[in-house]
């Protein structure tokens, strides 16, 4: 029987998938899925919830900048603080308040986020976007350090789109994913921030941020943060000034996980029957017409 999992690598994934709750995820992380409700978090833990490829490099690092209240570069990738990749005792070892990032889904999380009332910042991108990022992403990619000779995905990127809106993909259906953490924060009080506003006025949604933490600082800190988390200043950083133990392996002369960081670079992928595709998915899942 074929299922979502079976289907992504059917369809042209090349790194191991397995279902967890009807969700595909890389084997490499099932188990940490499975086992991962019942990790004890830190009451001051904060999480930056995405889904893959809306920003979270970026947030991340001006979620750590605001805890620290300067514009300091952390020394290591995100994902040193990824929850659902690392190991509970490599989490351990972070210094308190921890910011992790992940991708999964509110019923996926540890059940003491809910318990302890940890901060939750989601961070949501137009979905097209998201789209050819992460298409951009898996075919110049080589998961697990380089462990395995082939980049992520082989396919089209009309294969990867069909397979994509279907929720055949990693982290399961961007669309089911925006759905849960909608209903999430309709129930609880989360951050939640937008790629396309950090975009338009960086500042503003940095102020915010820090507010929703409790940690408000002055405003020429939100200014300098905003600056030293520029798509380039921080492309730089990460490639350069950073240590590279948490950094996956990309295809040589790859642009890697800093791409363009631009709004609405789909209008040069998406052919129209694609576009009229996927609103159409979009409104049948989330209930309303495509709102970019
Ligand atoms: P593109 O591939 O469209 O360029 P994530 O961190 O969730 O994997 O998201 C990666 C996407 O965010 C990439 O999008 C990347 O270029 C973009 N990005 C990273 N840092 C950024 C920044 N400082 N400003 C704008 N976009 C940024």
């Amino acid at each position: 029987m074929s299922t979502p999992a079976k289907i992504a690598m059917a369809g042209g994934f090349t790194f191991d998938m397995t279902d967890v709750d009807g969700v595909p995820e890389m084997t490499l992380i099932a188990d940490t899925v499975r086992t991962l409700k019942s990790r004890r978090l830190r009451n001051d833990d904060i999480l930056l919830c995405t889904y893959p490829k809306s920003g979270t490099h970026w947030t991340w690092e001006i979620l750590n900048m605001i805890v620290a209240g300067k514009a300091e570069y952390t020394k290591h990738w995100q994902n040193s603080a990824w929850l659902e990749y690392r190991t509970e005792e490599e989490l351990e070892e972070l210094a308190s308040p921890r910011i992790f990032h992940t991708h999964l889904l509110p019923r996926q999380l540890p059940e003491s986020v809910w318990r302890l009332g940890c901060k939750i910042v989601y961070v949501w991108r137009n979905p097209k976007d998201c789209a050819v990022s992460s298409f951009c992403q898996e075919s110049s990619q080589m998961w697990k350090d380089g462990s395995q000779d082939k980049y992520n995905f082989t396919g089209s990127w009309d294969d990867f789109l069909s397979l994509y809106q279907d929720g055949y993909i990693v982290f399961g259906s961007i669309f089911d994913y925006t759905h849960d953490w909608n209903k999430t924060a309709e129930k609880l009080t989360i951050c939640q921030v937008q790629y396309e506003d950090m975009k338009k006025n960086c500042a503003n949604e940095i102020r915010r941020m820090a507010e929703y933490l409790n940690r408000p600082l002055p405003e020429k800190t939100y200014v300098e943060i905003a600056e030293a988390c520029s798509f380039s200043n921080l492309k730089h950083a990460n490639e350069n000034i950073k240590d590279q133990t948490y950094h996956f392996k990309w295809q040589q002369g790859s642009s890697g996980y800093f791409r363009k960081g631009k709004s609405g670079d789909w209008k040069n992928w998406f052919t129209v029957a694609q576009n009229e595709k996927f609103d159409k998915i979009y409104e049948a899942k989330l209930k309303k017409p495509f709102p970019y």
